[in-house]
Order: C-alpha cells, then sequence, then structure tokens
C-alpha cells in the first residue's frame, strides 16, 4: 500500500436481474498513487461509472460488490460497516458527478449547501462552518463569495454549479476525489476552466484523483496515470506519457488512432469497427477478441490474466 492513495484488487461487481447475473466490473485491479491522476477511459458502458460506485459502496440495486479488496487509508472499505463507510464518503473521498443541474437541492442557497458537508463531517459550529464556506467558494474561482453563498442553484450557470459542487467535494480536504465525467455537461470553454482548478485544487490541496472521461485528449494534458476499461475489465494501465508514446493493447491503439478522426468539441469516444458486446452476452475468451486484428486462438478460448509489466505497466492481452 506504500505511496498509494488506493489500491483496488480483484473487483467483482454485478447485477441480478431476475434469473440472471450481470457482471459489471470484472477482475479489476487499479491504483492511484498519492497526489496523482488516474484517467479511467472508456465507451459507453464499459463500467467507469460503476468503478466509482464500487469504490463508494453506492452500487444501486439490483446491482452488488461480490467480491474484492478496497484499500484506501490503510481499510478495506468492502468490509466496514455502513456507518464507517458514510464517515468516508464526503469526507476522506470527495465526490463529484456529471450532471451539475440534478445534483444540487434546488431550494437550498448554495452556501447553506457548502455548510451542510462540514456540519455532518466536521462538527463545527454554524459560524465556522460560514467563514469555511466562503473560503472554499473563494478557492473554486468565485470573486465575489458572500454574494453567492446566498444564491439559489439556477441563480448560478452550469460551470458555476459545477464549481459549488467542487467546493462541497473538497470542503473536508479528501485524500481523493471521484470526478465522474465532471465537465461533459459543459461548453469547451467552460471545460477548459474547471480542469484547470481541478489541476489547481490537485496540486495545491495534496489530493489524489480518479477522473473518469470518455475523452482521450483531456486526459493527454491531464492526468499522471491511464486506465482503459472494456466491458468491465481493465485492459491496460499505464503512466499517460508512455501510454500515447507507445500503446500496448490492440484496443488502445485503435482509441488512439480514433483520436485524430476526432472533431475538436466532440465528446464522444470514436472507435474502432465492431461494437462493445453486451455484457449479458460476453464471447469467451479475451473480451475485445472479436473486434482485434491480432486475435491468436488462445484469445478465443481463455481471457488474459491482467500483467504487470513493470514501469508501472499493466496489461491484459497475450501478445505481451
Ligand atoms: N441499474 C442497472 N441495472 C442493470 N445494469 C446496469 C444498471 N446500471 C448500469 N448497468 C450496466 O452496467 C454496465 C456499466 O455501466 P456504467 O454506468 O459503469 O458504464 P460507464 O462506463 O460509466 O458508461 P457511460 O460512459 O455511458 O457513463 C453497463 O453495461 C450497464 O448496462
Ligand atoms: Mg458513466
Amino acid at each position: 500500500m506504500e505511496g498509494y492513495i488506493i489500491e483496488i484488487s480483484n473487483l467483482y461487481t454485478s447485477f441480478f436481474i431476475d434469473t440472471q447475473v450481470i457482471p459489471v466490473i470484472n477482475d479489476l485491479n487499479l491504483r492511484i498513487k498519492k497526489g496523482k491522476v488516474l484517467g479511467l477511459i472508456g465507451e459507453s458502458g464499459s463500467g467507469k461509472t460503476m468503478t466509482a460506485l464500487s469504490i463508494l459502496r453506492l452500487v444501486p440495486s439490483p446491482g452488488k460488490i461480490i467480491s474484492g479488496r478496497v484499500c484506501f487509508e490503510g481499510k478495506d472499505l468492502l468490509s466496514l460497516t455502513n456507518r464507517e463507510m458514510e464517515s468516508i464518503r464526503g469526507n476522506r473521498i470527495g465526490m463529484i458527478f456529471q450532471e451539475p443541474m440534478t445534483a444540487l437541492n434546488p431550494v437550498i442557497r448554495v452556501g447553506e449547501q457548502i455548510s451542510e458537508t462540514l456540519i455532518t463531517h466536521k462538527g463545527l459550529s454554524k459560524k465556522e462552518v460560514r467563514e469555511i464556506s466562503l473560503e472554499l467558494l473563494k478557492k473554486v474561482g468565485f470573486e465575489d463569495p458572500g454574494k453567492r453563498y446566498i444564491q439559489y442553484p439556477h441563480q448560478l450557470s452550469g460551470g458555476q454549479r459545477q464549481r459549488v459542487l467542487i467546493a462541497i467535494a473538497i470542503s473536508c480536504n479528501p485524500s481523493l476525489l471521484i470526478a465522474d465525467e465532471p465537465t461533459t455537461a459543459l461548453d469547451v470553454a467552460t471545460e477548459a476552466q474547471i480542469l484547470s482548478l481541478l489541476k489547481e485544487l490537485i496540486e495545491t490541496q495534496n489530493m489524489s484523483m480518479l477522473f473518469i472521461t470518455h475523452n482521450l485528449n483531456i486526459m493527454k494534458r491531464f492526468g499522471d496515470h491511464i486506465g482503459i476499461m472494456y466491458a468491465g475489465r481493465l485492459l491496460e494501465m499505464a503512466p499517460v506519457v508512455d501510454f500515447f508514446n507507445e500503446p500496448l493493447h490492440p484496443y488502445s491503439k485503435g482509441l488512439i488512432d480514433s483520436i485524430f478522426t476526432l472533431r475538436p468539441n466532440e465528446k464522444r469516444l470514436k472507435v474502432i469497427p465492431g461494437f462493445v458486446p453486451r455484457l449479458s452476452e460476453l464471447p469467451e475468451g479475451c473480451k475485445f477478441h472479436p473486434r482485434c486484428n491480432y486475435a491468436m486462438d488462445i484469445c478465443k478460448k481463455d481471457e488474459p490474466p491482467m500483467q504487470d509489466l513493470g514501469n508501472e505497466r499493466w496489461i491484459r492481452c497475450y501478445l505481451f
């Protein structure tokens, strides 16, 4: 665990629908170094959000974490009581989700929504909390925190609401921030501002971050490490620079080639021919083999394990 803020081992999460068991996270192994950003990339339905929700133990029913370990600050989150978990969520682990429109309560002033988290987790007085909330509004880039404090969410733009959500997420000084597509609902200029705010916060607040996105271009500038997800599996994990210099997995290569066909403001990933398979009808062997130009016989029969290649590179592919 030395040097890592979170270390996920052999995580499995499934949905139980009627008599069917649909695995959405399968043997996931993932680590984030202290002070670093891990970007999790994958097509729609690949399991990025479920990874975040599994860490937070917020997988919605009929989904369930089946097994694995999620070591965070020396504890296995999966073995904590619900109460212990509540004291970690929003406190040691901050969260920002995609929808800045729906994540705030429309009838409560933004300042009070920031204060609420601090009261819940830190047991501070109303006066102390007000000061800290104003400080936080300033920290996320509002020049007039006093005015913002008494506004309602509908009085703010999408980007401003996302700033408020970031203020809430960092209010208790979390050591890990989980951001699930925090800029997808924003225009390109606002997206750039929010990303630079997040980057500055990571550097100044001593935080680590799990950053979920569809956008490989963002990761090129933003992340330290990158993880590529496909059909509930992590197929490759690597330092960002090495990944872009030399992607190893055939799927990763396809993703990088696809960047060049992406229009500047396109947010969805455009990819290699074929479809992400339905989770209830996954092929035998490597889940990517039907779309892979390098598939060998073994790829059709046995699923490759995650291998440690050294130099912080991991891969799930028989070519290595
Ligand atoms: N409530 C649910 N019931 C059944 N299956 C679900 C449910 N929620 C999610 N899933 C399945 O879990 C899989 C992973 O979903 P997840 O939301 O993690 O994908 P994602 O990578 O975050 O996609 P996106 O990029 O669209 O946000 C999907 O295939 C989805 O069909
Ligand atoms: Mg998602």
